[in-house]
């Protein structure tokens, strides 16, 4: 029979890739509530609409990565391209929406967008997402980008930079608009990229950030967003800068940022990696605010904020930095030891180590084949003599350097070896 193998641009994720993810999720649940979030569930399926009237007809998004269907009853529907859209309607249709308050969600899952598969770039990608809703203060925004470093640094990421920037408000930014659309229409046709040629007219901001080469020479002379903010946008980004100055932010001004999705108004930030391993793809997480989103999809006046981290991007990173699956091996290298080894094993896992015992007695050499294969830190050696005067042999797998440990010391032992 013919084999069935996955679509393009989707992957099935094995140990120790998958142990990545379960890292980042559990590291987003011990630091995220911190800050007052809690975790929702969404469907990963909507109508068409919410994200076309949400993240703009005229992105690329809508315009050519969505996977979009109709249903049995010919109704159409999309794999969320990303999580903002459902977490705004399911805050609206939950009732939260029109009571006062902050609400603090984070949310993780399978993403869609049709876009060309490559390193760090999948079809079905995974996010960790984060959305505030309630406060219209600069101090919010603050917080949240405190947070999402924060999060990182528990991930143990730390060559990163943080870009910012503010997109203005629907005051301000008609004006600045005009302004750039002045400037590009005087700009020679061969000089812009195909896309931006009709995106000058469709959707101008979006020259701002594209990638070819051509078209970002012609932006760096372009007006800049943030000289025409009114007052009351230059004053919010001036406190949002305030706030990351005094924090040990790694941050940057980047005028020309102005994210793929058109719901963002005043700031907007994105984190990039410049580490080899992550190919092409260098933004790791991307957020902003979005005031005015939550009213555009049928609820009241309240304001919005959030980030989304790209998952696949972040275990690129991790798999750079080499992680441990498990704190320790017990390798049995005489048979009458085998019992001993499945009691140790016991009470270390019973004090929070993770590990794995051999089930059967093995030379050396095959164990620590085994204990380096599982990515384990330490290898806990067990034989005849062990067994007789209770003491394990405590191999650090990292330095090599191994010491004998009686046993009731591992514990300690191993927790000064972490
Ligand atoms: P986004 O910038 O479109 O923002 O996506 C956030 C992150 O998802 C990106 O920085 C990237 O790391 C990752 N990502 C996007 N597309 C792919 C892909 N095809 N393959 C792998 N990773 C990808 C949003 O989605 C907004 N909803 C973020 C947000 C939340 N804004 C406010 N709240």
């Amino acid at each position: 029979m013919a084999r069935i193998n996955k679509i393009k641009g989707f992957a099935d994720l094995f140990p120790p890739e998958s142990n990545l993810y379960v890292f980042m999720e559990e590291r987003a649940r011990k630091v995220f509530p911190l800050y007052g979030y809690e975790e929702i569930r969404i469907p990963v399926l909507e109508k068409t609409e919410l994200f076309a009237r949400s993240i703009g007809g005229e992105t690329d998004i809508v315009q050519k990565e969505m996977y979009t269907f109709a249903d049995r009853k010919g109704r159409s529907l999309t794999l969320r391209p990303e999580a903002t859209a459902g977490v705004v309607r399911a805050f609206i249709e939950s009732g939260m929406a029109s009571r006062e308050g902050v609400y603090k969600f984070f949310t993780f899952g399978p993403m869609f967008r049709y876009e060309r598969p490559q390193k760090g770039r999948m079809r079905q990608f995974h996010q960790i997402d984060v959305e505030m809703f309630g406060p219209e203060h600069p101090q919010a925004d603050g917080e949240l980008i405190l947070m999402l470093f924060n999060y990182l640094q528990e991930l143990g990421l730390n060559s990163l930079t943080f870009y910012v920037n503010s997109l203005g408000c629907k005051e301000c930014r008609p004006q600045f608009q005009e302004k750039l659309v002045a400037f590009l229409t005087q700009v020679p046709e061969e000089n812009l990229c195909a896309d931006c040629q009709r995106r000058r007219t469709t959707n101008p901001l979006r020259v701002l950030d594209c990638k070819v080469e051509k078209c970002r020479e012609v932006v760096r002379e372009a007006p800049k967003i943030t000289d025409c903010l009114c007052e009351e946008c230059k004053k919010h980004f001036e406190q949002v800068i305030t706030i990351l100055n005094q924090s040990q932010i790694p941050w940057e001004h980047n005028p020309f940022l102005v994210r793929g999705l058109d719901y963002y108004q005043r700031t907007t930030f994105e984190v990039v990696s410049f580490d080899a391993n992550i190919g092409a793809q260098s933004a790791i997480a991307g957020g902003g605010r979005y005031d005015g989103l939550v009213r555009n999809l049928g609820g009241p006046d309240v304001p919005g904020l959030g980030f989304a981290c790209g998952m696949e991007r972040i275990a690129l990173l991790l798999e750079g930095q080499k992680q441990n699956s498990l704190d320790f091996f017990v390798a049995i290298i005489a048979e009458q030891a085998l019992n001993a080894g499945i009691e140790l094993a016991q009470r270390l896992r019973q004090k929070g180590y993770r590990g794995e015992v051999s089930f059967e007695a093995k030379s050396l050499k095959a164990h620590l084949r085994q204990a380096n294969k599982k990515k384990s830190r330490t290898c806990l050696i067990l034989g005849e003599e062990e067994l007789v005067q209770k003491v394990v042999q405590v191999k650090n797998l990292q330095t090599g350097l191994q010491q004998s440990v009686a046993w009731e010391d591992i514990e300690q032992a191993l927790g000064i070896l972490f």
